[in-house]
C-alpha cells in the first residue's frame, strides 16, 4: 500500500505502523486524538537538504527549520544536531528556540511587525539574522542596535515579482503582498541604499519566500536569477556586495495520492546549480546560501490519530464521521479547504466503499478536516487517522470551545515518547484571573 506519507506501512498484525511503531498501541498508550510524528522521517528530511547541499553547493550554506511549521522545545534540539539552523517568527518562536536549544547564531528573526519588544531580545540573544520587512524596522532596529551599543546583521525581505502560490507560478509585475520591499517599484534598492549609510546596522543579505506547495524546481531557479540580479545591482551602484542569499521555503509535499513533488534532493539540487551559475555569469562570489523548509521537513513525518463518536448517514446527502478532534486541532480545512488522508489504523487495507466527510466536535457546521472522501465503513469507537499532519497542524492548533490541544508523540523506531503533553482544564484557566 503506497500511503502518502513514506514512514507508514501495514505490520503483522494487520494494523497501520508509523517507523516501527503500532498505531492503535500508541494510540492506547496517549489517548486521542494525539499527534504522532515519526522522529526518524524528520531526521531524514533535514539529511536530503543537508547532504544534497554540501554535495551540489561549493560554497557555505545553512538549512533553518521554519518553526512556524511545528515548533516546541525538543523539535530545536533534534533540527540542532541535524545540522540545521531556524527561522522564527515572534518573540514566542525564539524563546521556544533558545529554551530548546537553538543557538542564536544560527537563527534567523522574521516577521511583518515586529514588535520593539522583540526586536530588543533578538538583539539581545544575538539572532545571527534580522530579515527587515520594511523600512519602518530598519530604522526601530538601527535606533535600537545604538541604544544596545551593538550592531544589527540584517537581510531584507524582497518581492521578488515570482508569486508560485499554486503549482502554477506566475511572474508578475507587482505582487500584492503584505510581506517585504517590491523590487520593481524601486523600493527594495532604495532601502538598501538607506540601510548602508545606517551607523548600526550591517546589510548582509537578501530573502525571499515565494510561496507554499511548489512542486517543481522551475519557480526557485527564475527567482535565483531575479535576486543575485539584485545582488550585483548593488554591488555596481552602491558598491555594497550582499554576501548572503536566502530563498526561504515553500518546497511542497503529497497530502493525497495525486499530489507528485519532485524530489527534495532534485529541487535543492538544481536551485544550488542555478546560483552557482548566476554567481558565475554576473561575476559575483557564491552566496551564503540559505533555505527555510518547514512543511517539507515535518509535514510527512506526522499523523493525527482520532476516536470515532457518530457516524451519521444522510441519505442522499452526505455521511459524517465525526471525530474527537477538528478545526482545534486541524484549522486547514476550514481555512483553505485543504485535502487530505485518511486511514483506519486497525483496518488500513480495508476495502474503501464509502464516501464520508470527517467532522469536529465543534459548534460550528464548518468544523470539518476532509470532505467527501473514500474510507472502508467505520463505526463509534474505531481509530481513524489523517495523515500528513506533521505541519501546520498542532502548530495552528486553537484551544476554540475551550477543547484542550492533544499531545505531540515522537515516534522513533518501535519506541516512543511524549513531546507536548496534553493540555489540561487546569491549563485552560491558567491564564484567566
Ligand atoms: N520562510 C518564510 C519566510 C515563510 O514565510 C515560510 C512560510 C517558510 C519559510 C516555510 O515554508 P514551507 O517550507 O513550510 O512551505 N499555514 C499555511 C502555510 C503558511 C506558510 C507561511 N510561510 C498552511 O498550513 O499551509
Amino acid at each position: 500500500m503506497d500511503f502518502v506519507c513514506p514512514s507508514l506501512s501495514v505490520n503483522e498484525q494487520g494494523n497501520l505502523s508509523l517507523g516501527g511503531a503500532d498505531v492503535p498501541a500508541l494510540a492506547r498508550r496517549y489517548g486521542t486524538p494525539v499527534y504522532l510524528v515519526d522522529e526518524d522521517a524528520v531526521r531524514k528530511a533535514c539529511r536530503d537538504y543537508v547532504d544534497t547541499m554540501q554535495e551540489a553547493y561549493r560554497g557555505e550554506y545553512l538549512i533553518c527549520y521554519a518553526s512556524k511549521a511545528l515548533s516546541f522545545k525538543t523539535i530545536y534540539d533534534l533540527m540542532r544536531s541535524e545540522r540545521m539552523g531556524a527561522d522564527v517568527v515572534s518573540g514566542g518562536e525564539l524563546y521556544t528556540a533558545l529554551a530548546g536549544g537553538m543557538p542564536a547564531d544560527r537563527i534567523y528573526f522574521h516577521g511583518n511587525n515586529k514588535q520593539d519588544e522583540e526586536l530588543r531580545y533578538a538583539l539581545k540573544s544575538g539572532v545571527r539574522r534580522f530579515v527587515v520587512d520594511n523600512r519602518e524596522e530598519l530604522y526601530h532596529l538601527d535606533a535600537m542596535a545604538a541604544e544596545m551599543g551593538s550592531t544589527a546583521e540584517i537581510s531584507f525581505r524582497i518581492k521578488p515579482g515570482v508569486d508560485a502560490h499554486t503549482h502554477e507560478f506566475i511572474q508578475t509585475g507587482k505582487i500584492d503582498s503584505k510581506f517585504g520591499l517590491a523590487l520593481e517599484t524601486g523600493e527594495a534598492f532604495d532601502v538598501i541604499a538607506e540601510a548602508a549609510a545606517l551607523p548600526n546596522i550591517a546589510v548582509k543579505g537578501v530573502h525571499c519566500h515565494i510561496g507554499s506547495q511548489i512542486f517543481d524546481a522551475e519557480p526557485f531557479q527564475v527567482t535565483v536569477r531575479i535576486m543575485m540580479e539584485l545582488i550585483k545591482r548593488v554591488h555596481v551602484e552602491l558598491g555594497l556586495l550582499i554576501v548572503e542569499l536566502n530563498l526561504g521555503g515553500g518546497f511542497g509535499i503529497r497530502y493525497i495520492p495525486s499530489h507528485d513533488p519532485r524530489s527534495v534532493p532534485d529541487i535543492v539540487r538544481a536551485t544550488a546549480q542555478a546560483v552557482t551559475q548566476a554567481a558565475e555569469a554576473l561575476a559575483l562570489p557564491l552566496p551564503y546560501l540559505v533555505l527555510e523548509p518547514g512543511r517539507s521537513i515535518v509535514g510527512p513525518a506526522g499523523i493525527t490519530v482520532y476516536t470515532v463518536g457518530s457516524v451519521k448517514a444522510i441519505p442522499g446527502v452526505r455521511t459524517y464521521v465525526s471525530v474527537d478532534g477538528g478545526m482545534t486541532d486541524n484549522p486547514r480545512y476550514a481555512l483553505y479547504g485543504a485535502a487530505y488522508e485518511a486511514v483506519l489504523p486497525e483496518r488500513p487495507l480495508a476495502e474503501r466503499t464509502e464516501c464520508v466527510t470527517i467532522a469536529g466536535r465543534c459548534c460550528e457546521s464548518g468544523d470539518l478536516v476532509a470532505r467527501d472522501i473514500d474510507l472502508p465503513a467505520c463505526e463509534a469507537g474505531d481509530l481513524l487517522a489523517i495523515l500528513a499532519t506533521g505541519a501546520y497542524n498542532y502548530s495552528m492548533a486553537s484551544n476554540y470551545n475551550r477543547v484542550p490541544r492533544p499531545p505531540v508523540v515522537l515516534v522513533s523506531g518501535e519506541t516512543s515518547r511524549l513531546a507536548v503533553r496534553r493540555e489540561t482544564y487546569e491549563d485552560l484557566i491558567s491564564c484567566d484571573l
